[in-house]
């Protein structure tokens, strides 16, 4: 009974509004790999590796060695009033893999503060409190990341230091432009931007941030391209963009290290966090310098970058560029979306298939129609589990199945867990529609 009597305690000291997932939720104990163990013992491939964090699969040595040498060295913390060997070297690292020019690089704890510190720099820089964001976003859960967050479920307070503008163009499937072609797609939401600058704004906006693709809006991803588009018209104003690379860097995406190349363009600024310290606490912001210095007064995050953290996110990116995982995710990612929507092609609670190397989304719609259908992504997810496969849940209605296993996925891994999804989607559309063939 022992995940019984945990939720038991958790529910009395734990806030009502953190989610947890499952009809009965369960407490992860052990990992090796791309597999974890419950506390009651049931084993499970993990498709969601702790909210796409844990990037490169659990129990990994090289990790574990980098971590516990500086375990072992009695310095886990120093703060940034000291020189950090190992924040020096990731700065240089991410700075260089940026592409941005004259890059420099400061961390945080969390993608939240890598996006409010992205934030503070843009409206320093340009001495503007407005911003524009993407509808259907989400940036994090501070003041100035839940103002820029376009998603209602994830909208605590409506208290903004900032002006904030929302534009068409992260979330295609319910889009009022959905049935145009890629290029008419673009040109429409191009046309949405230049209406919302001459119509919302003084003109002077601060920046534009976008997720390439959209996590917790879905896995939803606008035409290639769009974001150079959007460029142009920023750059006529003076603009930044910023790209919120939280859940799309490091490879993930496959074809491009980080999720915003895909469109052709370089950005003022990037965010990331998640995946850099495969669950250590570690985030940050990568900018051109003379925006990195645009803050006036002095501003520290105590722990951001610490050694411990920046000894294991050294090795994480070591693990990365040794094993090529970008090129994993790129092969194993299309395997995966092939593979499924071949096999949801006749799923009437299939709506739309999406997404791009480990990122892949199920939108479930109400059969014969479009009307989101959460209750059918809740039960993907039991089912999913019942089968030895842990898979998230996201979209601005909560009806979409997410899969973004660790990048170190197998083939025969893959196959599994898709084998296991197509299965539960297969059970919930019988459920669903009544069908009751053998
Ligand atoms: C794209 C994106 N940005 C920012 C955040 C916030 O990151 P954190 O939860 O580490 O504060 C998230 C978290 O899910 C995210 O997906």
């Amino acid at each position: 009974m022992s995940h019984a009597e945990l939720l038991a305690r958790h529910r009395a000291v734990m806030p009502a509004w953190l989610a947890l997932y499952y009809d009965e939720p369960i407490e992860i104990v052990r990992g090796s790999g791309r597999r974890v163990e419950d506390a009651e013992g049931r084993r499970y491939l993990d498709f969601f590796a702790g909210i796409l964090t844990n990037a490169i699969g659990y129990d990994i040595a090289e990790i574990n060695a980098a971590i516990t040498e500086q375990v072992a060295r009695g310095v886990l913390h120093t703060s940034t009033l000291y020189l950090i060997r190992s924040q020096v070297e990731l700065a240089e690292r991410i700075a260089r893999l940026s592409g941005i020019p004259d890059a420099k690089v400061f961390f945080t704890n969390s993608g939240t503060e890598a996006n409010e510190t992205a934030l503070m720099l843009a409206t320093q820089y340009r001495r503007s409190n407005q911003v524009l964001a993407l509808r259907n976003s989400y940036h994090g859960r501070a003041f100035g990341t839940i103002a820029i967050t376009g998603n209602r479920g994830w909208s605590a307070t409506s208290l903004s230091p900032l002006r904030v503008s929302h534009v068409h163009g992260g979330y295609r499937y319910r889009s009022p432009f959905r049935h145009l072609s890629d290029e008419d797609y673009v040109r429409a939401c191009v046309a949405d931007l230049r209406d919302v600058l001459a119509t919302t704004t003084a003109g002077d906006v601060a920046c534009m941030i976008v997720e390439p693709v959209q996590g917790v809006g879905g896995f939803t991803l606008p035409p290639r391209g769009l974001f150079a588009a959007f460029k142009e018209v920023l750059d006529e104003h003076g603009v930044l963009l910023v790209s919120d690379e939280v859940q799309t860097g490091w490879g993930r995406t496959g074809d491009h290290f980080w999720g915003i190349q895909a469109h052709g363009v370089v950005p003022d600024a990037m965010t990331f966090a998640k995946g850099l310290g495969n669950g250590l606490a570690i985030g940050g912001v990568v900018a051109r310098g003379e925006l990195m210095d645009a803050i006036t007064a002095q501003s520290i995050s105590t722990f951001g970058g610490n050694p411990l953290a920046t000894a294991g996110a050294n090795a994480v990116l070591d693990y990365l560029e040794n094993h090529d995982l970008q090129a994993n995710a790129a092969k194993l990612g299309t395997r995966l979306l092939t593979g499924l929507r071949a096999a949801t092609e006749h799923n009437e609670i299939v709506g739309d298939v999406r997404g791009v190397g480990l990122m892949i989304g199920v939108e479930l719609v109400e059969p014969g129609g479009d009307t989101p259908n959460p209750r059918a992504a809740a039960r993907v997810l039991e089912e999913a589990k019942a089968r030895g496969l842990l898979v998230g849940k996201g979209g601005l209605h909560g009806n979409v199945v997410r899969m973004a296993p660790p990048m170190t996925l197998t083939e025969d891994e893959a196959d599994e867990g898709l084998e296991a999804l197509v299965a539960a989607l297969e059970s919930v559309r019988r459920e669903t529609t009544g069908d009751a063939t053998p």
